[in-house]
């Protein structure tokens, strides 16, 4: 049986780590400002927004929340979006994708600040993340290399295996993996749908980081004795239990833990890392633009 990674414990620890910075920039009258948009009415998204501004609550971040109605022209998210980018008690913001589909999401991503881009998905902030320049590091590849270091996982020569190509996640995964900087250094495969022999890949892998969509994909079977499992999905499926569903990973948890070392659980394991570092970029935004 492998260890649990404990991510509600690394968060607290690293919302611990931001209190001073937090609390001496709230003492200059810079209180740091996170501001998150959702132009949308799936549920989903609402939970995901009110966590984040219930964690700004916590740990002193001024939250300010703006709703705009899913059925509204576009223009009204850009005007939103146009207006804070001007604010200065707004050092970062979000807007909580997936917008409607009448909305030019690369035209969103695109109008947000690149210094108040706290999710860095700006191309400006993408750009200098494959640079190995990077400003805000996304929330969850981020919150992963902090679950290693944390584990003291060595990525140093490792190899990685990361299991889906996604924007938010896969793609800048990968860029931190094989960085040449702590947290990387790692040989890194990058896999996907598309990917013939998924398991010959995954199991050569010290670390795998599933980051599909696909529930329970990734198997005991398909991974090697010891390795490092990280399980980044969050996969709503209708179940009998009062909420009509469980959050499921990409990981099959029951025989993934048999022959891994260490083991990210869903909950509790990645998914508070995200949030956490959501804090951590808003803290770094707020520093730099008040500084
Ligand atoms: N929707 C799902 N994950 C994310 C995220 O990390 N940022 C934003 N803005 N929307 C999301």
């Amino acid at each position: 049986m492998a260890t649990d990674i404990d991510g509600n414990a690394v968060a607290s620890d690293v919302r611990d780590g931001l209190q001073d910075a937090i609390d001496t920039l709230a003492d200059a009258g810079h209180r740091p400002g996170l501001a998150t948009v959702l132009m949308s009415d799936d549920p989903a998204s609402e939970t995901y927004v009110s966590m984040k501004q219930r964690d700004c609550e916590e740990v002193g971040i001024e939250g300010v929340h703006v709703e705009i109605d899913p059925e509204a022209p576009a223009e009204e998210l850009f005007d939103a979006i146009d207006d804070l980018n001007a604010r200065d008690d707004v050092h970062g913001y979000l807007v909580q994708m997936p917008v409607p589909d009448h909305v030019d999401k690369r035209r969103v991503i695109r109008s947000v600040a690149p210094e108040k881009d706290v999710d860095g998905f700006h191309p400006e902030n993408v750009g200098r993340l494959v640079a190995g320049d990077a400003r805000f590091k996304p929330c969850t590849p981020h919150g992963v290399q902090k679950l290693l270091e944390a584990y003291d996982v060595e990525t140093e020569g490792a190899d990685a295996v990361v299991v889906g190509r996604s924007e938010i996640v896969g793609k800048p995964m990968a860029n931190l993996l094989v960085q040449k900087a702590p947290g990387g250094n790692a040989t890194t495969t990058v896999c996907h749908s598309r990917t013939d022999d998924l398991a010959a890949k995954t199991r050569e892998a010290d670390i795998v980081v599933a980051a599909a969509g696909v529930p329970e994909m990734i198997t005991g079977d398909m991974l090697s004795e010891g390795s490092v499992v990280v399980d980044v999905g969050i996969n709503r499926v209708d179940a009998d239990t009062e909420k009509g569903y469980e959050l499921i990973g990409d990981v099959d948890y029951d025989s993934a833990t048999e022959q891994a070392s260490l083991i990210t659980p869903v909950p509790g394991g990645v998914g508070p890392m995200t949030r956490a570092m959501l804090l951590w970029n808003t803290v770094k935004a707020a520093s730099e633009q008040t500084g």
